[in-house]
């Protein structure tokens, strides 16, 4: 079946459009035509503001989608006013799948306002095309699974489950036990920060743009090259804290840590370029050791068959390079470099799972409402 997916929990506008074909457990995919556009008018603010982001998902979703539609050479059009005056009227996909949450609210209702208005505007009194909203956490486990190009398999037998899965992201920092399809157990998550929200706000203290992962990993990986074989050269001294650590639950907490930035900072005097790359190694060592250590004593419980690192902060190199490091000889899934961030590939990955799971279940009968804070 042919699918238009679409994402707008955040800041990005995702809209993809492929050919699934399988069952749950062996799935394959065809990619038609996929774009992400991520919005920088919140660069300059640190963060991301719902309601800016609402007026460019709103401006951005028709555009898009008439163009790849173009580009996966289907008739029809996404534009409003427009009479859906497709060849033979027929719709150009089967089904719509839209990120039902968690995320901003008024970013997930622009999607799924646009998704059922598609759906009302592509049926007809023969085929009603379904809209299937999809959890956003959901589509980053999933990401590691897919390609961003071309076709792909996934086989998911229930050999391979249990997974754990380590999703950080800017609104999300959670370890989940991947149990079967669409079935996970959250085992954790954090009390107050997510991770990259951490990243966002010391960026933001070191006066980088939003967002503000990229920006301090990057730092921090000049500051880790200063440093080779020249261990003094940083001189500076900062103890950062490593907040949770030996707390006996999963859960996790960012904010101390973010407070220990912000005072360690203000004691320093001017920052110069030396010290920005000092805070961003000794902050970005923090997180990380944080994240790999809860994910060790959650391996050690569970026992899972492989390990998901993904979200947003799956992008970090040194994350990336430390979970391979510590969990060296397990089977480490991460997904590609272009679908660390929001991406309508990965939730339409996930709502075509969870359709052929339960096609009742996953088809709303009514309308569909955003859930900023929808759990897996
Ligand atoms: O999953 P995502 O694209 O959006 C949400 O669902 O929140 O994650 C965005 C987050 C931002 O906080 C961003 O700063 C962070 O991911 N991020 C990174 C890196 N690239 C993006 N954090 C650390 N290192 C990176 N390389
Ligand atoms: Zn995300």
């Amino acid at each position: 079946m042919k699918i238009l997916s679409i994402e707008t929990s955040c800041d990005d506008t995702g809209v993809t459009i492929f050919e699934a074909k399988g069952g749950a457990r062996n799935a394959s995919f065809c990619i038609l035509a996929h774009v992400v556009s991520t919005q920088d008018i919140h660069a300059e603010y640190g963060g991301v503001f719902p309601s800016m982001a609402k007026r460019e998902h709103i401006r951005n979703l028709p555009v898009l989608t008439e163009l790849m539609l173009k580009k996966a050479k289907l008739s029809g059009t996404a534009k409003a006013g427009l009479r859906h005056e497709g060849r033979r009227k027929k719709s150009p996909v089967d089904a719509i799948i839209v990120t039902q949450g968690p995320g901003l609210e008024p970013c997930l209702w622009s999607g799924i306002v646009f998704a059922q208005e598609l759906a009302k505007k592509w049926s007809d009194g023969e085929k009603k095309v379904p809209v299937i909203p999809v959890n956003h956490m959901e589509g980053h486990a999933v990401s590691v699974f897919a390609r961003p190009k071309g076709k792909f398999n996934i086989t998911l037998p229930k050999s391979k489950f249990p997974m754990l899965a380590l999703l950080v992201s800017g609104g999300h920092t959670e370890l989940v036990l991947w149990e079967d399809i669409g079935k996970f157990k959250i085992l954790g998550r954090t009390l107050d920060d997510a991770a990259g929200e951490a990243y966002d706000k010391v960026a933001r203290m070191l006066g980088l743009t939003y967002p503000g992962g990229p920006k301090i990993s990057k730092l921090a990986e000049e500051a880790r090259k200063d440093l080779k074989g020249k261990p003094k050269k940083l001189g500076l001294r900062i103890a950062l804290p490593r907040p949770m650590l030996h707390s006996k639950n999963l859960e996790f907490s960012f904010s101390g840590l973010k407070t220990a930035v912000l005072y360690a900072i203000r004691d320093m005097g001017k920052l110069t370029e030396q010290k920005k790359k000092k805070v961003a190694l000794e902050f970005e060592s923090a997180v990380a050791e944080v994240l790999v250590h809860k994910l060790a004593k959650a391996e050690e419980k569970y026992s899972p068959k492989a390990i998901i690192l993904a979200g947003g902060v799956a992008a970090n190199k040194f994350l990336r390079m430390e979970i391979k490091k510590f969990f060296k000889g397990k089977t480490i899934l991460l997904p590609d470099k272009t679908l660390t961030g929001d991406n309508a590939l990965m939730t339409g990955v996930a709502g075509y799972l969870e359709y052929l799971k339960d096609k009742k279940k996953s088809i709303s009968a009514g309308g569909i409402s955003a859930k900023g804070n929808l759990s897996l």
